[in-house]
């Protein structure tokens, strides 16, 4: 049974799981941890403290469970999620490296977070991105050696839904025993053993790897997703579900309500705590407070946590004063620095009817397909759009180097992105053609261009304005357009003889300008969705930053931020995996902090 009864007093059960429906209804004012966002942050957390039984913790989401929603389980259907009922609705401000264009802004408004809505690439990040971490925060804590058992408290690898032999195309020992299921593609299709074909004959830049998260995220393979015996595998699958199943009496699990504000709730000599918020269902229902006893964590993502922090008077002043917030706490850098992967797609036709094309162009084949998961989780809807990934270092040689150095963690990180996607990928500003396709998306993943979040108003239920700055830094721009040029090298392999076609009419090509290729995708680039960085982690009394190095809100007591806002940088790769990771990390510096062995 999946459908969703309301039940008497405001909680809502589905399979016999509880969540509660208002803040009126929860049984308690205060409890140990009040974490705020339901996403891959505030979902482990909440599933791993609420396994002491004697702590109590509060999560709170705005959105709602995604029990029942087929769409959230069928992985390639994930794409119709955006802009539904489970997405927040963001656009980003209009954008100067995009020619002014603005784009939608998904992220996730529901148990789970952008887990529920993402294209779900499994990413753990080269040791040098963990490492670099640990560098610029001074904490040791965050360097690879250090975090391997965290990462491994994650996730576990899982075979592919179609059961087929991937030896030698994955490296089991790479992977963990934790909550989320990773597998490589559960269909394969045409095009995956010529991109690694491709790979092998060509080398450098495209080196095949046999496994992208056994530390260097450098080369081609397989892409691994959060997928698991067909189904999309998420923080609520993974983390949250479990602990709901085990009836937990300390865990409290709140949804429709969003925290309106923290609330000052004394100091401790010179340092202002803050241990309660405020939570509302809308802008005209009453607000609601809550205590916290130990902590309050906030896991409201990269937009909502400093949105959040700014509603409570943390952050710049001067900006704060400008809509009449009162400041409480100098934090200058909240908002700022957010960062994400610009991504360009690049469409080619090929000679096959073996692509996507014709199965979402027919709405009797796809209900077939769907017919098909129902009854057995196999066939191609058990697949992400992509089947394989490929990670490039621009060459050491390069002339970009001289004039904005490198920006990369190391070399186990990549600076460029391809992603093979075996359709029209109907994304950017070109409208699908007839016929059918290879979709290239070519990402620059090292971008040095940073935008901000920072409200737009002091009403919590507007959307702050957002601003990720897509392609503004020239290091970007000059970037980008490698990253096509090897898309265009790599189809030029023999390995793809026959099949690709024609050149579409009109459009970009290997002979194309640099000038032509950035104007495209300046024109028409999208988003890999990978926002982060807007309350950056820095050294213990630095005056930069956001966060100290064990996630604590600087100048506060009584705050730990838990989601993708505290990189410094933007990985170098696909984040959900870091962001588990850097969750599994948050609760052992909490249980060093309150419940020492
Ligand atoms: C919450 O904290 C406030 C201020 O410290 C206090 O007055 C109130 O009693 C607390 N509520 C609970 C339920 O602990
Ligand atoms: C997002 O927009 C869609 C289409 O307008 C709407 O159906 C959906 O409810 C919106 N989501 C939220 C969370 O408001
Ligand atoms: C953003 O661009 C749109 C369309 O070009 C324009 O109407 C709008 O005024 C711009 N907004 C700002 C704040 O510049
Ligand atoms: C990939 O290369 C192998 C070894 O050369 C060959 O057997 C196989 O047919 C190739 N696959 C494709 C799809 O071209
Ligand atoms: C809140 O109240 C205002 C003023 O009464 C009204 O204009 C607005 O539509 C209401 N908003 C919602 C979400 O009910
Ligand atoms: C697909 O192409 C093959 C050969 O290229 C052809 O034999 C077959 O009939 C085609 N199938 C469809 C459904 O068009
Ligand atoms: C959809 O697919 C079915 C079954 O393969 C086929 O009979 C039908 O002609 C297709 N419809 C369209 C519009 O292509
Ligand atoms: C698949 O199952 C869901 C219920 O879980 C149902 O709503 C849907 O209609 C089914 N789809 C098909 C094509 O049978
Ligand atoms: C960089 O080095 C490669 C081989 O190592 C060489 O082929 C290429 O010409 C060099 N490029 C520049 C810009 O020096
Ligand atoms: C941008 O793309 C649109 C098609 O989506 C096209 O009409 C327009 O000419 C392009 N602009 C530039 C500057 O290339
Ligand atoms: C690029 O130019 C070369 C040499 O002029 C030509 O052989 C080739 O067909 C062109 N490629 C494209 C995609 O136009
Ligand atoms: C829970 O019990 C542990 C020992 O099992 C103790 O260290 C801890 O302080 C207790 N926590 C609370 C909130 O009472």
């Amino acid at each position: 049974m999946r459908t969703l009864l309301l039940g008497a007093f405001g909680i809502l059960s589905s399979n016999a799981l509880q969540f509660y429906t208002s803040p009126q209804s929860l049984p308690r004012t205060a409890y140990d941890f009040v974490v705020i966002g339901g996403g891959a942050g505030g979902s482990t957390v909440a599933a791993r403290l609420s396994q002491r039984p004697n702590v109590t913790v509060l999560l709170v989401e705005a959105g709602g469970s995604p029990e029942g929603i087929l769409a959230t389980e069928i992985p390639y259907l994930g794409v119709a999620l955006q802009g539904s009922a489970l997405d927040w609705n963001y656009t980003t401000t209009n954008q100067t490296g995009l020619l002014g264009r603005s784009m939608a802004y998904e992220r996730g408004k529901v148990l789970g977070g952008s887990t529920i809505l993402n294209l779900m690439t499994w990413n753990r990040g080269s040791d040098d991105t963990w490492d670099d971490i640990a560098r610029k925060s001074t904490a040791d804590d965050w360097a690879w050696p250090a975090i391997d058992p965290f990462y491994r408290q994650t996730s576990h690898l899982v075979p592919p839904a179609d059961g087929r032999d991937v030896t030698g195309k994955e490296i089991p020992e790479a992977h963990g025993t934790g909550p989320v299921q990773v597998s490589v593609p559960g269909f394969p299709t045409e095009i995956d053993d010529k991109v690694l074909n491709a790979s092998l004959t060509l080398g450098s830049p495209f080196e095949f790897n046999p496994d992208l998260n056994d530390g260097r995220t450098v080369g081609t393979g397989l892409l691994q997703s959060s997928i698991g015996g067909g189904e999309r595998s998420s923080a609520y699958s993974a983390y949250l579900r479990p602990a709901l199943n085990a009836q937990r009496p300390n865990l409290y699990v709140l949804v429709n309500t969003q925290a309106t504000k923290l609330i000052q709730t004394g100091s401790n000599s010179v340092t202002p705590v803050f241990r309660a918020a405020l939570l509302s269902q809308g802008p005209n229902s009453t607000t609601y407070r809550v205590n916290a006893t130990k902590e309050i964590i906030l896991s409201a993502g990269v937009i909502g946590t400093p949105a959040l922090l700014q509603l409570s008077g943390i952050g710049g002043g001067n900006f704060l004063r400008s809509l009449q917030i009162e400041p409480l706490v100098e934090l200058s850098d909240v908002g700022r620095g957010m960062q994400d992967h610009p991504l360009v797609p690049m469409y080619f036709h090929v000679n096959s009817n073996q692509t996507f094309d014709h199965v979402f162009g027919n709405v009797s084949v796809l209900a077939a397909l769907e017919a098909q998961w129902n009854a057995s989780h196999t066939g191609i809807l058990t697949n992400s759009p992509g089947n394989t990934q490929g990670f490039m270092r621009i060459p050491a040689n390069s002339s970009i180097f001289e004039k904005f150095g490198d920006p990369s963690s190391g070399t186990n990180a990549a600076h460029l992105e391809l992603i093979f996607v075996y359709s029209f990928a109907p994304l950017g500003a070109i409208p699908p053609q007839m016929g059918s396709f290879l979709s290239v998306l070519a990402i620059v993943v090292s971008p040095l261009s940073r935008g901000s979040v920072h409200l737009k108003t002091t009403n919590p239920f507007d959307s702050p304005l957002i601003n990720p700055n897509y392609l503004g830094h020239d290091f970007d721009a000059a970037a980008v357009i490698v990253a096509m040029r090897n898309a265009f090298k790599l189809v030029a392999s023999s390995d793809f003889d026959g099949l690709i076609g024609d050149p579409l009419e009109n459009f970009i090509t290997a002979n194309s300008s640099d000038d032509d290729l950035l104007t495209y995708a300046r024109n028409v680039s999208g988003t890999v969705n990978h926002g982060c960085c807007t309350c950056s982690m820095s050294p213990n009394n630095a005056i930069w930053g956001v966060v100290n190095p064990d996630l604590r809100l600087k100048k506060v007591d009584g705050v730990r931020v838990v989601d993708a806002s505290v990189f410094h940088k933007i990985p170098e790769c696909h984040i959900q995996a870091l962001v588990y990771t850097l969750a599994e990390k948050a609760v052992d510096f909490i249980d060093k902090q309150y419940f020492p062995a």
